[in-house]
């Protein structure tokens, strides 16, 4: 590599390293923020919503019944209908849709038109897989509603929508109630069905891998759900003397939100071009570092800085007339899933990376740019694996007590793409729990579960314990 990009590619890699000693420091900050998050009625933005769930307690596996459940999360919805055995096993049948990007944002997106789609997927489901049973039945089907966007939750199927995350921008949902909006729509399709509860991501996936997880066969408690996919957050159970404002429950973290004042977080000057570029400017910085999402946009910021000094593409500037591709050039076009191939691309010359980056991108590159490409992705993912050790360190730090009297494990339940695909995020989440050793003194150890189908079946466990 020649040693002007060399050099420009080494002060990236400082720029996003995270050591030891943040680690600590932003863990113990996170268990200060949750603490005054409980106490705070009112959201503050200096610490995390901790927002109650109204799920009071944690499935034992024996929890029986067919029940509905319903997934907006990001770029696609899911209807399942899971049936739940009562001993730690389900049948769960799915189907699953994109969002129409004008759904999502834009001046045609409208409460009406995304809950109206909502509505007429559940029923084609519906009218698919139990059209005699649902419509012969006396009861109408109890449907969990998994909505993974920050919401004030004021019981278990009644919450306002505080803001849109990852992408969606429809402002008249804001401050409105998304079951009476869903409920709405499905009441003027005639369905049988009752929108009975509503759930986070992150507590659908804490209660399906609690369902799942034997703890006398795996020897350990499921402690924590959490996502680390398009958007990034966390849940896990509060006991009653730590939740001054309520009783004991399942506590959503919307740990995305840790750290918006930037007291500790790392900031380079990528991560506020990208911040800018967002609908919920100041909002959600934990998980503009971290999530799928904002992976491959950091990713590209970088490149574009790196081509605005001179450093990478100007052959192909020049063979092009003057212009780059137009997945280079526009915002949020580089997915996570090129970066995961880019990361562990060890062939010679990483020719791998140059089929990569042509077919998905469009963009032809010398290996020398590959190698600065290789380099910049690597600092980018590993950045985000350890700062994602924070909040699974901190939250074991603050639940430890809760089974001081026991001797088993501790496992976080997760889902999402980036921590189920993406090469060895995994084992550096670990690497960097290890550094901060929340169970100092202790022989317990922390495992990281995939809980597949998490937030669908979460969804009907929350469906299954309301009225
Ligand atoms: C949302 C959370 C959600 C997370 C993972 C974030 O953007 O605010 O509610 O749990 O994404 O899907």
């Amino acid at each position: 590599m020649n040693s002007d990009l060399q050099k420009a590619v080494d002060q990236v890699v400082k720029d996003f390293a995270v050591d030891k000693e943040l680690l600590i420091k932003a863990t113990d900050e996170f268990v200060y923020s949750m603490t005054q998050g409980l106490k705070t009625e009112v959201p503050a933005k200096e610490y995390l919503p901790m927002i109650p769930t109204y799920v009071t307690g944690i499935p034992n596996g024996k929890e029986k019944g067919l029940f509905l459940a319903a997934d907006l999360g990001g770029t696609n919805f899911r209807v399942c209908s899971v049936h739940l055995k009562g001993d730690h096993t389900f049948d769960l049948k799915q189907s699953k849709s994109e969002v129409p990007k004008d759904y999502m944002q834009g001046v045609e997106a409208t409460a009406d038109t995304l809950f109206g789609f909502l509505a007429a997927k559940v029923k084609e489901f519906l009218d698919e897989h139990h059209k005699d049973s649902v419509d012969a039945a006396d009861e109408k089907l109890k449907l969990g509603f998994t909505f993974s966007f920050p919401v004030n939750q004021t019981d278990l199927n009644k919450g306002t929508l505080i803001r849109w995350t990852k992408g969606f921008d429809l402002p008249d949902c804001v401050d409105k109630d998304v079951v009476d909006l869903l409920q709405k729509h499905l009441d003027l399709l005639e369905t049988n069905v009752h929108c009975a509860a509503l759930a986070n991501d992150t507590v659908g996936t804490l209660l399906s891998r609690a369902y799942s997880n034997d703890p006398e066969k795996s020897n350990a408690h499921t402690v924590i759900g959490a996502i680390f996919g398009t958007g990034t957050n966390g849940a896990y159970y509060e006991t009653l003397e730590n939740i001054p404002k309520l009783k004991g429950m399942v506590i959503n973290t919307e740990w995305g939100s840790f750290d918006n004042t930037l007291k500790i977080s790392p900031n380079t000057k990528y991560d506020k071009v990208v911040d800018k570029e967002t609908a919920n400017v100041g909002y959600h910085l934990f998980e503009k570092r971290i999530s799928g999402m904002f992976l491959g946009e950091l990713l590209r910021v970088i490149l574009m800085d790196l081509f605005e000094r001179s450093l990478v593409f100007e052959q192909l500037y020049k063979q092009r007339g003057g212009s780059l591709p137009h997945r280079l050039t526009e915002p949020w076009l580089i997915s996570g899933e090129v970066l995961s191939y880019l990361e562990i691309d060890d062939s010679t010359d990483l020719k791998m990376s140059q089929l990569v980056l042509e077919n998905h991108l469009r963009l032809p590159t010398t290996k020398e740019e590959r190698l600065a490409i290789q380099a910049i992705t690597r600092a980018v993912s590993n950045r985000a694996a350890y700062l994602s050790a924070i909040p699974l360190a901190a939250i074991v730090k603050k639940v430890k007590d809760q089974y001081k009297d026991c001797t088993k494990d501790f496992e976080v339940g997760c889902d999402g793409s980036v921590v189920e695909f993406y090469p060895g995020f995994q084992a550096k989440i670990l690497e960097a729990v290890a550094l901060i050793d929340p169970l100092e003194g202790s022989d317990k150890k922390i495992h990281i579960r995939i809980a597949k189908d998490g937030s669908g079946v979460g969804a009907a466990l929350c469906a299954s314990v309301a009225k």
